[in-house]
């Protein structure tokens, strides 16, 4: 049902004006996103009521406008599963090679909710002993065990209860279940939904708590817990559904660059072959992911890939003008990535001067883009929920580096430093990073010596922030209180309803907290 709209008064027209109106009004400044505020408006909508679907292109439909750089600190195929779980998008990094590349997003794509797919085995000749020491060193919260053979067939289930250190000395094919008493299923009959089969299992046979799965040689393949399948069934019902494709796989996205070949030229023959085989794996989306997309490299790139994937949605980038939106989208490009210095570890603005403030910069593009019939990501800067909000109003989805570079599914050991645990975050153009190969994204060759490569990013450190998953949902719920605040039950609304004041450097101290000192309370 559409909301109602009151709309503001004339005289509140004077002050919060419509995009087009404020951004205008301020052509000669670059803004980004703590320069604004937006006004409240009549409102019929609660927070938790409002609906995040965002449509990105033909067949690439998110749950939550949220997606994971394609950063190698942030997004491999753990992050990217996540990303998906929570019905937003992941977008594999490239600095690894394009067979690491393929295995990722096959990852993703093979991911089965649920369903461990590389469970915790032992042999049978092992002693129980030897098993004790595994739970030990890995810290394993549970005790029952596959038992495979040496080419991964199943023999037996070793049960948590003869796990015991009394029986340390005696072999695991001594205690184990075996075969003939174990259940499993085949890994072909799991059909559409795995999960419900799983499920229906669990009902079936009281007092059984693991299902195995197996495939035509007897090969264990995975399994299935019953306390993982209840906590799905009860997601189910969650506002936010995982993002998937029409097979029911969650969704992936990957990076490519515009590679040279030794002439300089653009290496036709191992773009398309490499994206041809992302494709074949089910990848949903591809990335020509570049620090500056007006350029004629980012441009043939996406023209070649257009030609050759007529249905694949792209995303190109990234720009901060309207001729780069028009460019891009002249090129075949479905989704433009705006964004030039206003990420977090960043440092192209000082580095090489160029640059533009984000809203300003999405602003200009969002013209063009609606002309032009392609979306935006509005890539950099985000800081905090509210920063979303603001993008959302220019563009389809925000995307996040140091936001989510600091949760547990991000790539990278945890290290501690004065007693606070941190991971590593820094930029596709630091000189870390380009060295592992990046360095095509800044224009420069990975062949140079170091010092030749001028950094456009920093290498840091996040603090450990948890799971994205609770990282999304702050995120969520930031998101959805903005829009209660704008009347907007879908994000078009919130394009649609928004409107703009400039703050002054004494508003911004103002909306943050102040004069207090905060309590932690852990809550
Ligand atoms: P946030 O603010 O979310 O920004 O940490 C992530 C985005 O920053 C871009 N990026 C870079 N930009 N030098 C840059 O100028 C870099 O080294 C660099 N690395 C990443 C990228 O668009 C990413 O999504």
């Amino acid at each position: 049902m559409a909301a109602k709209h009151f709309p503001l008064s004339e005289l509140d027209s004077q002050f919060y004006q419509a995009a087009d109106a404020f951004f205008s009004a301020h052509a000669k400044t670059a803004l980004t996103f703590d320069d604004v505020t937006l006004a409240t408006l009549y409102s019929e909508v609660l927070p938790r009521n409002t609906q995040l679907d965002t449509r990105l292109a033909d067949g690439l439909e998110l749950h939550i406008p949220i997606i994971s750089a394609d950063m190698d600190t942030v997004t491999e195929a753990r992050m990217a599963t996540a990303m998906a779980l929570n019905g937003g998008l992941g977008l594999i990094h490239y600095n690894m090679s394009d067979a690491e590349q393929i295995a990722e997003v096959t990852r993703v794509k093979k991911h089965v909710h649920g369903l461990i797919q590389e469970p915790a085995r032992v042999l049978a000749e092992q002693l129980i002993g030897d098993v004790l020491a595994l739970i030990e060193k890995n810290r394993f919260s549970f005790s029952t065990f596959p038992v495979v053979d040496a080419q991964g067939r199943l023999v037996g289930l070793l049960p948590g209860h003869v796990v015991k250190q009394r029986y340390a000395k005696r072999k695991v094919s001594e205690a184990l279940t075996p075969r003939a008493q174990v259940h499993c299923v085949k890994e072909a009959e799991l059909g559409p939904d795995p999960v419900a089969r799983a499920d229906r299992f669990f009902t079936e046979f009281p007092g059984i708590h693991k299902l195995l799965v197996v495939d035509d040689e007897d090969h264990l393949r995975g399994l299935f817990t019953m306390s993982d399948v209840e906590r799905i069934a009860q997601e189910r019902s969650a506002q936010f559904k995982p993002a998937r494709d029409p097979n029911f796989r969650l969704i992936c996205g990957a990076a490519i660059s515009a590679t040279r070949n030794a002439a300089g030229d653009l290496d036709r023959k191992r773009v398309l072959h490499h994206v041809g085989t992302l494709v074949e794996r089910g990848v949903d989306v591809v990335a020509v992911s570049t620090a500056h997309g007006f350029s004629k490299g980012v441009g043939d790139t996406v023209r070649l890939l257009r030609d050759a994937f007529p249905k694949l949605p792209i995303i190109a980038g990234n720009v901060t003008s309207a001729a780069g939106v028009e460019f891009l989208a002249g090129c075949g490009a479905s989704i433009i990535k705006v964004g030039q210095g206003p990420g977090s570890i960043c440092t192209t603005r000082i580095v090489a001067g160029v640059g533009i403030p984000q809203l300003t910069a999405l602003y200009v593009c969002s013209r063009a883009a609606a002309e032009r019939g392609v979306t935006l990501i509005a890539d950099g800067g985000i800081t905090k929920s509210g920063d979303i909000v603001k993008a959302l109003t220019l563009a389809s989805a925000a995307m996040c580096g140091g936001l989510l570079a600091g949760s547990s599914e991000a790539p990278g050991e945890v290290m501690e430093f004065s007693g606070k645990l941190y991971k590593q975050y820094r930029g596709m153009g630091s000189l870390g990073a380009m060295k592992a190969g990046s360095a095509a994204r800044y224009g420069h060759s990975s062949k140079q010596p170091a010092q030749k490569l001028a950094a456009e990013g920093i290498e840091a450190l996040k603090e450990v922030s948890g799971s994205v998953d609770r990282v999304l949902a702050q995120l969520i719920g930031g998101i959805q209180s903005g829009m209660g605040y704008l009347g907007a039950a879908t994000l078009p609304q919130l394009r649609e309803h928004a409107r703009y004041i400039r703050v002054s450097p004494a508003g911004q101290r103002e909306a943050g907290p102040h004069d207090v000192v905060e309590l932690k309370t852990g809550g």
